[in-house]
């Protein structure tokens, strides 16, 4: 940032100071280009040093994470139609976008494959426990479909046990007028623990929907989206965030419900627009020193918004930063590596999946800089579309710095209670990325990858059989 004052000021300077410059200006620009193209190229070969003793780390299953994977689907040829309805509606050559939206698609077990592949961890699965399987159903220990959409993980070091949040949305999908988006009726936020992050256990609703108060905030008929819950040390409570709405998302604000103990019951404390602002997909974010920050979209979804929480968490302070302004940016997805903040985030298309961008910051309050699409493998289309899923939340993997898992979720807009559960590993490192925003490539960052894999597991040492 320094470097970029440096060099700039001068050259405007000296446009406007006449011919005897000139010469001067241009030795002093290509001296300047020379310095920033050795420190360019100092910065990178750095990272990729960095990058290398990495991936040679003694842990072989690196290797399999950032092993690139292709897809090749075929789009079927199109279905016999009578000459009427063609002359009706000429033909036109569908993309994977389209297919992944038709609920009548002969692809549609690509994209949500049937019951009979679930993942059963109650199974011996022999040699393929512990194994993720983007896209495929996922079962608890009861035997049925994990529901905890749009989550977020909470690892509780006193019981060490992972809780992970989200949406329960086991109920009818409707469209509540002729315009509105398809829903699900509020049910509650859903928790299921587990030690090893492949079985998991449903500890019920822990915070559920209000069945006959229309006027309270979680009435069924109300929105919930998005609950995240983080655990304040100094008053041991756990605090969950959450986006709450009204059934045409004009309420936008956060609601907020503490607890005494990670599975609840939580108790639903009040809604609220921060900083009075709009407030509909967010997330929260806990950094190393305690601090906990409120990350939103806001202004008609076009920018986000992040500003600390107060001390016991129940609350925003005043300060907040306008962040990735006019970008339209949603589902953000915070974390941090080596002091480098990051974030994931989507483009705003209601259910349908589209681009996803990283995001990186030396500072939590900004400046963000975007950088590049972070997918790897698959295919171009699996690369546009994050694979057909939404990011809702990275997990850090403990023991193995830069490794974390990228959560997101593979809507099913003809019945969002089918929709699926995309993991895949995110690595940070190899060549350094170039921010996308205007910049003279300071800073560089590491590049955020997400490698797309069929099936994929964690290292050994996350085995519960271990
Ligand atoms: C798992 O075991 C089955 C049967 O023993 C075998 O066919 C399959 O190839 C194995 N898969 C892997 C990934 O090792
Ligand atoms: C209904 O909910 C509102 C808002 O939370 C609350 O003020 C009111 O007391 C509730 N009414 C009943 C009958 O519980
Ligand atoms: C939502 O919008 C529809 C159509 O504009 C309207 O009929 C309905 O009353 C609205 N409902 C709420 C709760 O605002």
């Amino acid at each position: 940032m320094r470097m970029r004052n440096k060099y700039k000021k001068p050259t405007s300077l000296n446009c406007y100071a006449g011919s005897r410059y000139r010469f001067s200006l241009v030795v002093c620009s290509f001296i300047g280009c020379l310095v920033m193209l050795h420190f360019y190229f100092l910065n990178q070969s750095q990272h990729s040093q960095h990058a290398v003793m990495r991936m040679n780390n003694e842990h072989p299953f690196y290797r399999d994470l950032v092993e690139v994977e292709d897809e090749n689907i075929k789009i079927p040829p199109p279905r016999k139609r009578s000459p009427r309805a063609i002359k009706r509606k000429p033909k036109r050559p569908t993309t994977l976008i389209e297919e992944f939206l038709d609920e009548s698609s002969q692809l549609r077990y690509l994209f949500f494959p049937s019951q009979r592949t679930a993942i059963d961890p109650t199974k011996d699965a022999g040699n393929e426990s512990l194994y993720y399987h983007p896209g495929r159903i996922w079962l608890d220990t009861d035997g049925n479909p994990i529901q905890a959409h749009g989550g977020g993980i909470l690892y509780d070091d006193r019981s060490r046990t992972y809780y992970w949040y989200g949406e329960y949305k086991d109920g009818p999908t409707y469209h509540a007028h002729k315009k509105a988006a398809a829903r699900v009726d509020i049910i509650g936020v859903g928790c299921y623990s587990s030690k090893d992050l492949w079985t998991w256990k449903n500890e019920g609703i822990v915070l559920a929907a209000e069945e006959t108060n229309e006027t309270h905030d979680l009435h069924k008929l109300n929105v919930l989206e998005r609950p995240k819950v983080i655990h304040n040390k100094n008053t041991n409570k756990y605090v969950m965030w959450m986006h709450v709405d009204d059934v045409n998302y004009t309420k936008a604000s956060v609601g907020i419900a503490v607890s005494n103990s990670p599975t609840g019951p939580f108790n639903y404390i009040k809604s609220t627009r921060p900083h009075g602002c709009e407030s509909r997909d967010m997330t929260i974010f806990k950094d190393d020193d305690d601090m906990a920050y409120l990350i939103y979209s806001s202004e008609d979804n076009s920018e986000l918004h992040i500003g600390p929480l107060t001390q016991d968490y129940l609350d925003v302070t005043d300060a907040m930063r306008r962040i990735l302004v006019g970008q339209h940016r949603e589902a953000p997805a915070l974390f941090k590596h080596e002091g480098t903040y990051y974030m994931v985030t989507s483009g705003c298309t209601g259910w349908a999946p589209n681009e996803a961008l990283a995001h990186a910051a030396e500072s939590v309050m900004g400046p963000w800089e975007t950088m590049g699409n972070p997918c790897v493998g698959g295919n171009k289309i699996f690369r546009l579309a994050t694979f057909f899923a939404q990011s809702t939340f990275v997990l850090p993997l403990h023991g193995f710095p830069g490794i974390f898992i990228f959560m997101a979720d593979r809507w099913n807009p003809a019945d969002l209670r089918d929709s699926r559960y995309v993991w895949l590993p995110l690595l940070v490192g190899g060549p350094v990325d170039r921010p996308l925003d205007y910049s003279f490539g300071f800073p560089l960052w590491p590049r955020v990858s997400v490698y797309w894999h069929k099936r994929w597991k964690l290292p050994y040492k996350w085995s519960g059989k271990k």
